[in-house]
Parts: structure tokens; C-alpha cells; sequence
């Protein structure tokens, strides 16, 4: 048995924060945060949303697009760095709130940036050892929590959102491939290194980034994974439909597209608008690229992404 998508959806928080909103906050500029990143917007979460929240509506729009009832999920996995709590899991959450009464199983994956590649993964070898019929895969985020609006050089870059996508059972392959790596010797690299201690926060509890480094790691660590993930059917960068990239920086998407020989007319972009979503900014594209008719049936789609551990991966699709 395999694995294939049947359903996409995604829930972005109504509030806007522009690049011109962020002049007002920090030493910045429009320009700056444009050339360097690409981001000219992103949205921010209401203070009473949790990631529970936006994983709801997201997964609400994916269950209607799948024809799929929620009763019929067999698993439920959602990849997020800011979770509801401590505990229980953002997914065990989602799973009340969606109405689910029949026990399946339920939780996070917390790898990051890299956390929706890792999460689809595990839920395509769930299915492919013939566990469950419907999987719910979900990226929430809400890092405007785990911001310091006062450190130019990492408020500007994130925002807010939810994608969730829904796995069905399937006689032929939907996901054909998948990698995932970590290395955790750069942990330091990027981090929360906040943690809840005698009941308070012990350690800085924002997003700690060395920008350089990890922008330099990324743009190897990208090409490559896709290159491996693609290699295991021998396939070639040349064959892909569509790229689906973490959106983290422009210049990082584009020297990938590059470096796999892409034009940026099979790249999908939303850092422009959404700004770095971590878990949730691949399914947020893959849903947008759906929905707008980009992604068509029987296409060859790779999902890639890095985060903090660092952690990365690729997922290999045929739409
Ligand atoms: O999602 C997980 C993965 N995360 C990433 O992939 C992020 C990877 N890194 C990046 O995207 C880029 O490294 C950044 C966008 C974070 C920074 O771009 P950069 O081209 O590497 O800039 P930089 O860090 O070398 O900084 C250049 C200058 C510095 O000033 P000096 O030292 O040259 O005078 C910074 O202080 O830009 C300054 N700067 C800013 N200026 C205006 C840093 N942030 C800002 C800002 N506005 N927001």
C-alpha cells in the first residue's frame, strides 16, 4: 500500500505587518528587508489564536477538499515550534477540536523549519505499512510568540500560519520519495534556547539566529537533499514539475533553483507575502499552488526544507 495526497488547506491570520509597520519597531527598511530576503509582508496570529487554532481551520479546508470525514483519520501528526503547551501535544488539541472520536493516533513532530517534510514522511511509512487508511499532516506556527521585536536581524524575517495536507491509502504512489537528515553539532546555530524552569523561563526564550552560517549550510544542504531524494528513483532535477521550497529567503530559493538547474517558473514563492512560517510554509505554498491551479494531476512535485538542529528533508511527489 501506498500513500497519495487528496486534499490541501491552509489558514492565514487576518493581521498584516508590513515591512513599513516594522520602520516604526526597529532600525529597518523596507528596502533592506526586500533586497535581502524578498519578505514584504507576513501575517500575525490574534493574542487569543493558539497553533491548535490555526491548525483547525487549515485542517477543516483540507478534510472538506479531501472529501474525507475527520472520524475517518487514522493518524494525526503536526509539525510545529510553538505548540499550544508544553503538553499536551498541539496535535492531541487538534484532534479534539476537530471532532475526532475514534482514538487514532495523535502528536508533534518538532523539527522546525524541517518539521512538515519530517512529519510526511513518517506518515507515508505509517501508511505504507498498511496502519491507516487517512493520515492529517499539519504545519502551525506562530512565531510572533517567540519573537524579539526589538532584534532587527530576526523579527523582520517570520510570521504566522497553518497548512495541513490529507494522505489517503492508495494502490499506486502518490509520495514516491522522501530523505530527512539532521545534524545537531550546529544546534547553535539557531535557537530557542528558552526553556520553563521551577516555574519560570530559564534562558532566552526568542529566536537566536547566526544568519551567515545558516544561510551558507542551507543553500548546500538544499540542492543536495534534493538531488539524494531524486537519485532514489532515478530521477533528474531537469524532470520536476515544481519546486516547493521552505520559504525563508528568496536568495536562498533561488540559488537552490539554481543549483538544480530550475527556472524560477517551476519554483513556487510566498515569502513575499507570508514571510518564514517554519513548519507551516510548505504546505502553505503546496495548498496556494493547488488551489490556483499551478500543481496539476500526475505532475512530479519536490518539497524541501531546513531548520534549526539543523534538520532537513525532502519529499518527492507525484501530484
Ligand atoms: O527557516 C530556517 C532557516 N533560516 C534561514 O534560512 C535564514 C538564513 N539567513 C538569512 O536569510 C540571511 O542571512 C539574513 C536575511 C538573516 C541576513 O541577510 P545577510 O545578507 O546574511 O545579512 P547580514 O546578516 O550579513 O547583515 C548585513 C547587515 C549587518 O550590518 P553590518 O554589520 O554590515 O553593518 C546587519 O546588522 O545588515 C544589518 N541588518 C539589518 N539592517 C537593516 C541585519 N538585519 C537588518 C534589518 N534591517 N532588519
Amino acid at each position: 500500500m501506498y500513500s497519495r495526497i487528496v486534499g490541501t488547506g491552509s489558514y492565514l491570520p487576518r493581521k498584516i505587518l508590513t515591512n513599513r509597520d516594522l520602520e516604526k519597531l526597529v532600525d529597518t527598511s523596507h528596502e533592506w528587508i526586500v533586497t535581502r530576503t524578498g519578505i514584504e509582508e507576513r501575517r500575525i496570529a490574534d493574542e487569543d489564536q493558539k497553533a491548535s487554532d490555526l491548525a483547525m481551520e487549515a485542517s477543516r479546508a483540507a478534510l472538506e477538499a479531501a472529501g474525507i470525514r475527520p472520524n475517518d483519520l487514522g493518524l494525526i501528526v503536526v509539525a510545529t515550534t510553538t505548540p499550544d503547551q508544553v503538553f499536551p501535544s498541539t496535535a492531541c488539541v487538534l484532534q479534539a477540536k476537530l471532532g475526532v472520536e475514534n482514538a487514532c493516533p495523535a502528536f508533534d513532530v518538532q523539527a522546525v523549519c524541517g518539521g512538515f517534510v519530517y512529519a510526511l514522511a513518517l506518515a507515508d511509512l505509517y501508511m505504507r505499512a498498511g496502519k491507516c487508511r487517512h493520515a492529517l499532516v499539519v504545519g502551525s506556527e506562530i512565531y510572533s510568540r517567540i519573537l524579539d521585536w526589538t532584534d532587527r536581524s530576526t523579527c523582520v524575517l517570520f510570521g504566522d500560519g497553518a497548512g495541513a495536507v490529507v494522505l489517503a491509502a492508495d494502490d499506486t504512489p502518490g509520495i514516491l520519495a522522501h530523505r530527512l537528515h539532521a545534524d545537531g553539532r550546529h544546534s547553535g546555530s539557531l535557537m530557542v534556547p528558552g526553556q520553563i524552569c521551577g516555574g519560570r523561563v530559564s534562558g532566552r526564550p526568542y529566536v537566536v539566529m547566526e544568519g551567515g552560517a545558516v544561510f551558507k549550510f542551507a543553500v548546500k544542504a538544499l540542492g543536495d537533499i534534493v538531488e539524494e531524494t531524486l537519485a532514489e528513483v532515478a530521477m533528474k532535477p531537469e524532470e520536476l514539475d515544481w519546486l516547493i521550497p521552505h520559504q525563508a529567503n528568496i536568495r536562498i530559493i533561488q540559488a537552490t533553483a539554481k543549483r538544480l538547474g530550475l527556472p524560477m517558473e517551476r519554483v513556487v514563492v510566498t515569502v513575499d507575502k507570508h514571510g518564514n512560517t517554519s513548519a507551516a510554509s510548505i504546505p502553505l505554498a503546496l495548498d496556494i499552488a493547488v488551489r490556483d491551479g499551478r500543481v496539476r494531476r500526475g505532475q512530479h512535485v519536490v518539497l524541501e526544507g531546513i531548520g534549526g538542529g539543523f534538520t532537513w528533508g525532502a519529499v518527492l511527489i507525484r501530484w
